[in-house]
């Protein structure tokens, strides 16, 4: 089966939303936003924010195709536009997909893509309890570090801080 990952284009709000959403809906425990809340933002908000996701160089997405179709999604970004505050973001790939190297290639190509805005350390934040998602960063060299947070939308949850280091790339 064909398999692309590309840069998401300006035009492509709806994918954003439909892919984000997509995610949301299949692991509500996983990512730091309801469904509810993402579900509400109108149309206008995705077109702008993939007119930056698309050509900034302190944010973007990166979409996983096969033949054709949206089936997964990384986001990166310099938080404030920062090298020293760079983050991956929203990690999701479909499920039918899922343990055939798709979600590492995403992480590569973000991770590459940070590493070229100047980035040495990438950091991730994961679910304490999302021991796929644990184990799928360490697989990728991202090292578990001692600081944890509440998760932004539920502070009855436990996030903790993994990072990676661009030297590996
Ligand atoms: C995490 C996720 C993106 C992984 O995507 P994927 O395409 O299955 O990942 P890969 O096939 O590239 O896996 C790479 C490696 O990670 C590890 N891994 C991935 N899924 C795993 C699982 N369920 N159990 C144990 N290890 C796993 C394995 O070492 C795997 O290599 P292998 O298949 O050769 O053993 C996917 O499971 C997902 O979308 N989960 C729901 C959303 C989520 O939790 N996102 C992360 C938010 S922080």
């Amino acid at each position: 089966m064909q398999e692309q990952i590309q840069r998401i284009r300006p035009d492509q709000g709806e994918v954003l939303r439909g892919l984000r959403l997509s995610g949301l809906n299949e692991a509500p425990d996983a990512f730091g936003r309801r469904y509810a809340e993402i579900a509400a933002r109108p149309l206008q908000y995705w077109d702008d924010h993939v007119r930056r996701y698309a050509t900034s160089a302190e944010s973007a997405t990166f979409v996983l195709y096969r033949t054709g179709k949206p089936v997964g999604m990384a986001g990166a970004y310099l938080e404030g536009g920062r090298r020293d505050h760079a983050y991956i973001c929203n990690m999701w790939v479909e499920p039918t997909f899922r343990r055939g190297g798709a979600g590492a290639r995403l992480v590569n190509t973000a991770n590459r893509w940070l590493a070229e805005q100047g980035v040495e350390r990438i950091n991730a934040w994961v679910v304490e309890t999302n021991d796929t998602a644990l184990r799928f960063y360490e697989t990728l060299g991202f090292m578990r570090t001692e600081q944890k947070r509440q998760m932004p939308s539920n502070p009855d949850i436990q996030e903790i801080l993994l990072v990676f280091d661009t030297a590996l790339l």
